[in-house]
């Protein structure tokens, strides 16, 4: 593993994200972490994170020099950069003159390990405040800018290194070039954190977790629940039952989808519970939206409890383990406890018997949303799953704005249909992050078809361009492909006599409509 110490930016994500592009396994870790407990793990490299402080703060977070006297090869950058030039009795001074954004570089020794075949004039991502003015004794400095001197440094002997900009960040042109160097060059890492091997490991961990008990794993529909699944059924096979909840808000295809692709593809024993007259039971007459999600999420909740109830019954009690999709990044963002969770089922409204505890299978749990995708694809998993675009939990629930009703459900998905299929086939799958389909049920249009007026509703298209749904712009999509889809809705889905485009970012607005 490398090691990559959190100086509390939100840089240090990214970091691991670049290390694993190398195809080197990495996890973060806060700074906060004694130097013993990193160095317990036995990492085979340790990168120090950039961070907003000054290093020069009251308060600012430091490591112990113990770090860079243990053998272990060590690379900071911007923030860590400067911490490891102060510890080891470099001249950080701060000057006020600050850099920021794109910069140029000027690598003085074009042979060193760290740049070692790129240009002369690199193109670097600064964001600091101090300077350092001169490396620490037994280092060579390998880069400058205009405004700092010693922008790089190196020893190859200690295998220490660091670098003052951001070579995480796209800007930075040959920042995964140099990033490589010290992992492979520097450090002597192989790279062979590749989708078989995460496959071959995980499968040999679950066995080892589940032994001869047996599983349970709800389907969403979503990427992460089905390759959590599909991972845990190449583990233990038959010891794995899939549930899929039909809550009927579901788009056109999609429950299909789950009951005969994923199945074809994993062999997994699926029960698939219809439950949509029950959801739109519960639903009825409601149409504030938070009031929605809680109803869906409470079925939800429900169903499934009755389904592990009856798996209970008909296969014993010896049905220990429910499977998680659970991502690195929500490990991460709730603080990376390690180990797994001993759930108890709070919700326990179904009837579960109380002495029942789940712990938790999280095949997931030390991976990015791209690497589960190619851990999906390397266990044959089709591309409409791997690839799909997110979708909320509570499904087209929260896309009707007003009452939902089966026939809206049926006018939306239509017209949801043919969005996605539009959107499909002009290429436009990969730039677009989602796109909701809303349908404004409790909105009225006029409109003129044929020689009649008509009352019609409005159907929003929302085409958002995002990286992590935190932030989204709408996506300026080819107007002769809008002009398709708008045609097709108005001609295709009864009761639609209008197509409008949301040109709203978020912020203010949220993706979704509801
Ligand atoms: P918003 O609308 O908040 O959405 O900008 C951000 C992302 O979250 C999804 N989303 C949901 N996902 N349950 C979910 O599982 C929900 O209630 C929910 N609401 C929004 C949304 O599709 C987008 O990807």
């Amino acid at each position: 593993v490398v090691l990559v110490v959190d100086f509390g930016a939100q840089y240090a994500q990214l970091i691991a994200r670049r290390v694993r592009e190398a195809r080197v396994y990495s996890e973060v870790v806060p700074s906060t972490m004694p130097v013993a407990e990193m160095l317990a793990k036995n990492p085979k490299a340790i990168i120090l994170s950039g961070g907003p402080s000054s290093v020069y703060a009251d308060g600012a977070p430091s490591v112990d020099r113990a770090l860079f006297e243990a053998g272990v090869p060590v690379f900071g950058m911007c923030y860590g950069f400067q911490l490891m030039a102060t510890s080891l009795g470099g001249t950080v001074d701060n000057t006020g003159a600050r850099e920021y954004g794109r910069t140029p570089l000027a690598v003085s020794k074009p042979g060193s390990t760290l740049f070692e075949g790129t240009p002369a004039e690199q193109s670097v991502w600064m964001s600091h405040g101090d300077a350092c003015s001169a490396a620490p004794e037994g280092f060579t400095v390998t880069a400058s800018t205009d405004v700092v001197p010693v922008a790089a440094f190196e020893n190859d002997e200690k295998k220490l290194y660091g670098v003052q900009y951001h070579p995480e960040v796209m800007h930075s042109t040959h920042g995964q070039q140099v990033l490589e160097h010290f992992l492979y060059r520097g450090a002597g890492i192989e790279p062979n954190w590749t989708p078989g091997n995460i496959v071959e490991e995980q499968v040999a961990a679950i066995r080892a977790q589940v032994g001869d008990k047996r599983a349970i794993c709800a389907l969403s529909g979503g990427v992460d629940s089905a390759v959590a699944g599909a991972l845990v059924q190449k583990a233990i096979g038959s010891q794995l039952t899939c549930v899929y909840v039909d809550h009927g808000l579901m788009r056109k295809g999609e429950t299909e989808q789950v009951e005969k692709d994923f199945v074809a593809a994993t062999g997994v024993q699926l029960r698939v519970v219809d439950a949509s007259e029950r959801f739109l039971g519960a639903l009825a007459g409601v149409s504030d939206p938070e009031e929605k999600r809680k109803i869906i999420g409470r079925e939800f909740i429900r169903v499934f409890e009755q389904a592990q109830l009856e798996i209970l019954q008909e296969e014993g009690p010896e049905v220990a383990f429910l499977v998680q999709g659970t991502l690195y990044p929500d490990v991460v963002e709730s603080g990376g406890g390690e180990g797994t969770a001993n759930i108890k089922s709070h919700h326990n409204v179904g009837g579960l018997p109380d002495d029942i505890e789940f712990e938790l299978v999280e095949p997931l749990r030390q991976l990015f949303k791209d690497e589960v995708r190619l851990v999906g694809s390397e266990l044959g998993l089709p591309d409409e799953i791997v690839q799909r675009q997110p979708f909320p939990g509570p499904g087209l629930g929260i896309r009707i704005v007003g009452e939902i009703t089966k026939e809206r459900l049926d006018l939306l998905r239509e017209a949801d249909a043919i969005a996605r299929q539009e959107l499909t086939a002009a290429g436009l799958d990969t730039e677009i992050w989602q796109c909701p389909v809303v349908l404004l049920a409790d909105v009225r249009s006029v409109g003129v078809q044929g020689d009649h007026r008509t009352y019609g509703h409005p159907i929003v298209l929302r085409p958002v361009s995002s990286e992590d749904a935190m932030t989204a712009d709408w996506t300026r999509m080819p107007y002769d492909v809008l002009a398709r889809i708008s045609t097709r809705i108005t001609n295709e889905v009864a009761d639609v006599n209008r197509v409008v485009l949301d040109v709203t970012s978020k912020p203010p607005g949220t993706i979704e409509w509801e």
